[in-house]
């Protein structure tokens, strides 16, 4: 089987040449992302490879199937990039549905911690040999509520790291999973509520229609004044503009945001010399209190690993059996994972 592999970065590279070997999967790596420009570079492969920031509309989809690609494997679990509903009936879509929520979560501890204790400031102030500490009075995480919102596997890990530093949880969920709560420490409520209560707020739920900017002017005027936004979900779940807007009227007290909206045109390359575009972008990470990574939440050894390992075995298994567990499907659930593996 050969693989057209788009927006490949070296650490990309080592597992899937092992696992595909393994397998019997040739893969092609190119650098450049999957767009409609560079959709003929899939021509003669059984399927393509793609990440959060390739691009998998109609036009793409249709390119596709004019050069018999049967299969597009995500090697990421979100699919907010892939037109779900279009591709039906044409084209199958497997995804990595965990590769390591721990991964993520941590992440955004990380940023947390990093932001209320000024981790940033401190590095760059100490390589500078200045020991002054004015400025970098934080404040602690035991006592303070955090509202998270999804409750799947990234949010619960979080929910379980945030219980251990000994704050109150407040979750919101389309589904909830009454289960997590504790009648102690976890508990579900409607948004208004999480809004209203939250000192940390966490984004951890899917890009939907449903979630699109779902942090916005009206929401962020729903918070509390000083709140700590968390965004390592999917940019869009942020209007960046009323964010920008939150932060220079203090309402909101600092945002650690690992996705951005438009991230496509910037993250994964470095524009270091360069001049950046996007004046939302530069003007938030102008802010002191903003911190932001380049979507390299899910970074880790273990997860590049599980991603690679469970893509090639979707494709192996895609193509020996004609099903796949990890096919999304659009009939038998809009967007979720096929219930039947025959819907297609
Ligand atoms: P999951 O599918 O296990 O959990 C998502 C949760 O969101 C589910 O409980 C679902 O019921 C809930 N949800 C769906 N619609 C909702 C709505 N309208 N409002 C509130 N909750 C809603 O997914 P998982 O693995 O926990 O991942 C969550 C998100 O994290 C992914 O969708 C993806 O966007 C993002 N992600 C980010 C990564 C990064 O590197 N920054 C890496 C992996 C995932």
């Amino acid at each position: 089987m050969k693989f057209a592999f788009f927006d490949t970065k070296p650490y990309d590279r080592p597992a899937f040449e092992r696992y595909g070997e393994e397998k019997g999967i040739k893969f092609k790596f190119y650098e450049t992302k999957l767009t409609e420009d560079t959709v003929s570079l899939a021509n003669g492969y059984d399927g393509v490879c793609v990440f959060v920031n390739d691009t998998v509309n109609a036009a793409v989809i249709d390119r596709l199937c004019e050069m018999g690609v049967k299969v597009v494997a995500l090697r990421c679990a979100g699919f907010n990039n892939v037109d779900m509903k279009y591709a039906y009936g044409k084209i199958h879509v497997l995804r990595v549905p965990a590769y390591s929520p721990y991964a993520v979560a941590e992440h955004t501890i990380a940023m947390l911690l990093t932001s209320v204790r000024r981790i940033h400031k401190a590095y760059i102030r100490t390589r500078d040999f200045n020991f002054s500490l004015a400025g970098m009075t934080g404040f602690d995480l035991h006592g303070k509520t955090v509202g998270v919102i999804g409750t799947g596997k990234i949010g619960r890990v979080f929910i379980n790291i945030c219980r251990g530093f000994g704050m109150k949880v407040i979750a919101y969920d389309k589904f909830p999973a009454k289960e997590i709560e504790d009648g102690e420490s976890v508990k579900y409520a409607e948004l208004d509520e999480l809004f209203a209560k939250s000192d940390i707020i966490s984004l951890h739920c899917p890009l939907t229609e449903d979630t699109y900017h779902l942090i916005n002017e009206e929401t962020i005027d729903k918070c509390k004044k000083g709140v700590i936004l968390l965004n390592t979900s999917r940019g869009a779940l942020v209007d960046a503009e009323a964010l920008l807007s939150g932060i220079k009227d203090r309402k909101i007290g600092a945002a650690c945001l690992d996705v951005y909206e438009e991230e496509a045109d910037f993250f994964f390359e470095d524009f270091s010399g360069r001049i950046i575009s996007d004046d939302t972008l530069a003007r938030l990470i102008s802010m002191p209190n903003v911190i932001v990574s380049s979507h390299q939440a899910f970074l880790t050894n273990e997860a590049l690993e599980n991603i690679a390992e469970t893509t090639v075995n979707n494709i192996v298994g895609f193509f020996e059996s004609g099903t796949c567990p990890n096919e999304l499907c659009y009939r038998c659930g809009s967007t979720e994972d096929c219930k039947t593996g025959k819907c297609f």
